[in-house]
């Protein structure tokens, strides 16, 4: 094992397997790590029909799948980039947040991997793994930088002032931008996961037709809040006929004023902390309103904004292997006792 990774580490590369199973989708990928990122391949399972029915994610359900389709996942990825084990230095895999459940199908499969294949094993923080989706697009993006997190369990502005360095900024009170899209689509009866399906609406819907509320949208502290938007929903479409809803302007109202609320919060964090660049992460991050206001912002007021492709807005295993990379090459070490912690802060 040492002398695998001196060779490599000569070569400047570095084979890492990511290991993503957090909530409902099980994907691993392979990256080499040298010079910058290079994606060799990528495999997900999504679990999106099998919670449908429910609304939401079911823990329970979401672990058996990750059961199911891990090893499979894991063989079609090898044959995918051509990769023997033996090619492998590193396992990175999600440690937390997330489902405990979930975790654990991810944290046993790498530490078995890990012993049979002698390599390594590095745990990785989601949310910086949502930060470093950022950097297998721009491999010259470089703290400080401001962080918008927004994900289905996440919102919220960090503060990276050197790699692997976080200050959290602010956070949402209650839900999190993704929570609400879900629980918008869900009051609405669209299904599940809301963000896509509102977004999709939104295009022919008017924006400025229903007034909704920006939670927290004069206060000076860089707080979220979604839950009286999620209200201000409700009243709305008990007030109108079944039947008659305006589905496309309710969509693009409800966006409008999400987009506005995290834009608003972002352009507070330049102010209070001088940095310009703006990183943006997460499901939501996926998002064309959030993604043109907010490059539109940068380019009217000199910020550089940073965008992952949207294929790594939402939960992946390149930027789990991304994350862990980094981490290990600054000196970050985790071995046979890793466990998962579902509640894991990164600040
Ligand atoms: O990052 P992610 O895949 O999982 C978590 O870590 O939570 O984010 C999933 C969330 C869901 O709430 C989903 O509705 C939202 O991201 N989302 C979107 C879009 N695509 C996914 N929200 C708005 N617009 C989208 N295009
Ligand atoms: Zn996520």
């Amino acid at each position: 094992m040492q002398t695998r990774l001196f060779v490599r580490r000569r070569l400047f590369a570095l084979i890492v397997l990511g290991i993503e199973t957090s909530c409902d989708d099980t994907a691993l990928a392979l990256l080499e790590y040298g010079e910058g990122f290079r994606v060799m391949g990528g495999v997900l399972s999504s679990q999106i029909s099998d919670h449908a029915p429910f609304g939401g994610v079911v823990p329970e359900l979401a672990s058996r799948k990750h059961q199911e389709n891990i090893l499979p996942l894991l063989r079609a990825l090898l044959s995918k980039t051509g990769t023997e084990p033996r090619g492998v230095d590193l396992i990175a895999v999600t440690a937390g947040p997330g489902l405990m459940g979930s975790l654990l199908v991810g944290v046993m499969t790498a530490k078995a991997l890990a012993q049979a294949w002698r390599v390594p094993v590095i745990g990785v923080n989601h949310l910086e793994g949502h930060i470093f989706a950022n950097m297998l697009a721009h491999p010259k993006l470089e703290p400080p930088f401001i962080c918008l997190i927004v994900s289905g369990g996440h919102t919220e502005l960090v503060l990276s002032r050197g790699t692997g360095e976080y200050e959290l900024l602010g956070a949402t009170r209650d839900d999190a931008a993704g929570e609400a899209y879900d629980k918008a689509a869900k009051l609405l009866g669209l299904g599940y996961p809301g963000g896509p399906v509102i977004e999709k609406l939104a295009r022919d819907g008017n924006a400025g037709a229903f007034d909704f509320p920006i939670g927290l949208g004069n206060s000076r502290i860089a707080e979220f809040s979604f839950s009286g938007l999620k209200t201000s929903l409700r009243t709305a479409v008990q007030r109108l006929p079944a039947d008659e809803l305006p589905i496309a302007d309710i969509c693009a109202s409800f966006q409008r004023a999400v987009t506005e609320s995290l834009t608003r919060k972002v352009k507070l964090a330049v102010k209070n902390t001088g940095v310009s660049k703006i990183t943006v992460s997460g499901g939501v991050a996926a998002n064309t309103s959030l993604r043109e206001t907010l490059a539109g912002e940068g380019s009217r007021r000199g910020w550089e904004v940073y965008l992952p492709p949207r294929e790594y807005c939402t939960d992946n295993a390149e930027m789990i292997a991304a994350a862990g990379a980094s981490a290990y090459s600054r000196g970050a070490r985790s071995d046979m006792r890793l466990t998962p912690n579902p509640s894991w802060e990164l600040w």
